[in-house]
């Protein structure tokens, strides 16, 4: 599947984020190894910590249909430059694969792509291999 074609996964989720707070729509669009695709929109509440990102909700649902493969994530924001995810979306992310392409785009077409281990380097290192049993 073509970085484009994720993307516009991500965009067309994010047209269902609920995201009256900060007004901020994100979608995001995660490709398994096996060329699936899963999608998540940010999602606030009223108590504004409870907040789940669109990276988030990509992941869980992924994983309720049983994939955790991944290859890559759009994330698509209607911004002056590609968002970047958080931290907690990172640490999410590298549990899965620490190498990930994130694929970062703006609604006006912007892209940037890097890879999870630039934004959180040496993200696992030493803990799954000596505490992971899966
Ligand atoms: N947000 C995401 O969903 N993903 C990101 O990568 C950055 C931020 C959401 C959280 C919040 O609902 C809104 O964007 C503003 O920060």
């Amino acid at each position: 599947m073509s970085n484009q074609s994720l993307i516009s996964a991500a965009v067309s989720v994010r047209q269902k984020s609920y995201s009256p707070y900060s007004g901020f729509s994100v979608g995001a669009a995660l490709l398994t190894k096996s060329g699936d695709v899963f999608t998540g929109c940010n999602v606030e509440n009223i108590s504004y910590r409870l907040t789940i990102c669109a990276e988030q909700g990509a992941v869980a649902s992924a994983l309720a249909h049983g994939h955790r493969d991944f290859i890559s994530i759009a994330v698509v924001a209607d911004s002056k430059k590609p968002i970047v995810p958080c931290g907690a979306c990172r640490q999410l992310l590298a549990e899965f694969n620490p190498a990930l392409s994130i694929i970062m785009a703006t609604t006006s077409g912007e892209v940037e792509e890097v890879l999870l281990s630039e934004l959180l380097p040496r993200a696992t290192q030493g803990i799954l291999e000596s505490k992971r049993n899966v």
